[in-house]
């Protein structure tokens, strides 16, 4: 064996809310679990969700799971799972109050409920006793102030430190370990502090190791977004799924990328082009700056292009908050006046802040069904589990978020699936008695990508690549696409894979070796371009988030299908969307007009 073994019954890969969600679970069912991250588990990239958590609490206005999960499934123009879709919105509101709970400090409405504010596409009937009135924008974002992700995050790493979860922090997965038969047996990770390599043997292994935002040059995301698992699950035969789906928030701090959130505009905001015109109301005139992100993104961007963007380069939108008062603002949006006085230079009291859509979400990712478990495509099964498997947050494909996720989807895709994908594991891991063998070269492609590193001449410069790569995936797979664009994209993602083969780092000591995490992040990273570039070319549709010039229409009949991208064979194939939910009637495919 190449490395030192260490036994567990479970291994939670990512110490973001989907991992400390299952986490808790495992733990308070008694078995060994361990929890890996890159960093200290309060500082994972969950703290940086800003504006609510979703459920249908009604605490404002009067609410429905029912709308919760057309508004969803609308919102993923029509590529989410129903299933899954069913599954986690009306698990919603026992998942917010099981928080609650725990102790998470939700701000109140004046009744002493939870506080929640409109988010984009989130909406209601009208007329609560007609459910086919016009649709208007509804309170369902369960909300701390601007820091709902941060509560989040400090409530459950709290109730895990209870509960007896063990944590290695600054620990980085490097290799997913897989038996003869496909099963999943542990992890091959390293201790950043030591250097030391290790193979960490379980029953069941759950990735929630987050997006991979830093794929572009402009990301909300955190610089350790690297799409750790899917790189993982992509080198062990995993195929990826719905890659080309990249959400952009429309409220990026211009020039800087942080996450002002959309809360800003479920507290009143408005965004104004050059010309101090509302132009959401062209482009939405029903909800208007509260319609969901791909369809704000896309009209800043038009914005932008037709000359009418701010500033001295006439290149970003200002987003003005003033008018809803000072008393607000500090209260319910903190966290955004400190990042707009500290990044863009304006106080929002008195001064629009400049924004541009910015790089945020990953829809995509490691394909699962709704009780977290991998799947895969085997002969003519193309929903095959792979046992002791399972992913949840953003890293995993419910699908819940088909080609567009709604804002506030994401910290209840945490909980609810971290909730799930753990009570799943629970059941598998009992079901085994005894740990399943090691294969008897577990460890050995980590080591060669260890040596390749340790002896590498005359190599590339990581820093290089990656910036290489982060500009071409930004100038290849932005907001708009074009057939011409995408295909130059494909070939230049390919170039620069050739040089990750050829990475070398100068550094080579053992303690706490960031240039060594770094070249071994950047093969992660190129895993998830390839997918994105390969499947966002293959697709010959606009849906949510893929908008195509060449090819502007939807397209059901063709399209309407999940992309698979087949990582060793760089080949694509596809699998039917979930249509039909788990006890209610399926949702028909309509225009998706705001
Ligand atoms: O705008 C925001 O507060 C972000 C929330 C989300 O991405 O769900």
């Amino acid at each position: 064996m190449s490395f030192p073994v260490r036994h567990f019954d479970a291994v939670i890969v990512g110490g973001g809310g989907a991992g400390l969600r299952a986490a808790l679970q495992l733990s308070k069912a008694g078995l060994k679990t361990v929890v890996l991250s890159k960093v200290f588990p309060t500082r994972s990239h969950t703290v940086a969700a800003q504006g609510g958590v979703s459920a249908s609490l009604g605490n404002v206005n009067p609410d429905h799971w029912t709308y919760h999960m057309y508004d969803t499934v609308k919102g993923s123009d029509w590529l989410g799972d129903q299933d899954s879709i069913e599954f986690m919105t009306r698990r919603a509101p026992e998942a917010v109050i099981e928080l609650e709970h725990m102790g998470m400090p939700f701000d109140r409405v004046e009744s002493g409920m939870i506080y929640q504010r409109p988010f984009g596409g989130h909406t209601r009937p009208e007329d609560p006793e007609d459910s086919h009135s016009k649709r208007i924008p509804v309170e369902r974002a369960c909300a701390a102030a601007d820091r709902t992700g941060h509560a989040m995050l400090h409530t459950l790493y709290q109730q895990n430190v209870r509960a007896n979860t063990q944590f290695f922090v600054e620990w980085s997965a490097l290799d997913l370990i897989r038996d003869e038969d496909g099963a999943v047996v542990g992890v091959v990770a390293m201790e950043m502090e030591t250097g030391e390599v290790y193979i960490l043997h379980a029953k069941a292994v759950l990735f929630a190791t987050g997006g991979a935002g830093r794929i572009y040059a402009s990301s909300t995301n955190a610089y350790m977004n690297t799409g750790d698992g899917l790189g993982m699950a992509a080198r062990a035969g995993i195929p990826l799924e719905d890659m080309e789906f990249w959400q952009f928030h429309p409220t990026g701090v211009a020039g800087a990328g942080v996450l002002i959130t959309e809360g800003v505009r479920g507290e009143g905001g408005i965004l104004l082009n050059s010309e101090g015109e509302a132009f959401m109301a062209r482009y939405a005139p029903t909800v208007k700056d509260l319609a969901s992100r791909d369809v704000v993104s896309r009209a800043m961007a038009i914005e932008i292009h037709e000359g009418r963007g701010c500033g001295p380069n006439k290149d970003h939108i200002l987003l003005k908050i003033d008018h809803i008062g000072a008393d607000k603002i500090i209260n319910k949006l903190p966290g955004i006046r400190e990042i707009s006085i500290n990044f863009a230079g304006v106080d929002p009291i008195k001064d629009p802040i400049p924004v541009v859509p910015t790089n945020h979400y990953m829809m995509g990712g490691i394909p699962t069904n709704y009780l977290g478990e991998v799947i895969v495509p085997k002969g003519d099964n193309l929903e095959t589990v792979v046992p002791g498997f399972y992913a949840a947050g953003e890293c995993a494909c419910a699908s819940v978020h088909g080609a567009n996720r709604l804002g506030t989807n994401s910290l209840l895709d945490l909980v609810v699936f971290g909730k799930s994908a753990g009570d799943s594991m629970i059941e598998y891991i009992k079901s085994q008695k005894e740990l399943r063998p090691l294969p008897k070269n577990a460890g050995a492609a980590t080591k060669a990508r260890l040596d390749r590193l340790e002896n590498q001449t005359g190599g590339e410069n990581v820093d290089e690549v990656r910036r290489d790569l982060q500009r071409t995936i930004q100038a290849h797979a932005g907001v708009f696409r074009t057939d011409a664009i995408l295909k130059e994209g494909v070939a230049k993602v390919f170039e620069i894979a050739e040089r990750v083969k050829r990475t070398e780092i100068k550094d080579k000591s053992r303690v706490w070796n960031t240039a060594r995490l770094e070249a071994l992040e950047l093969d992660n990273l190129i895993e998830v371009a390839k997918a994105t570039i390969v499947s966002a070319e293959a697709r010959k549709e606009s849906r949510g988030a893929h908008a195509s010039d060449d090819h502007p229409e939807r397209d059901d009949v063709n399209w309407m299908k999940h992309t698979l991208y087949h990582a060793d064979t760089n080949t694509l194939s596809y699998k039917p969307v979930h249509t039909k939910p788990l006890t209610v009637e399926y949702i028909q495919p309509a225009k998706r007009v705001y």
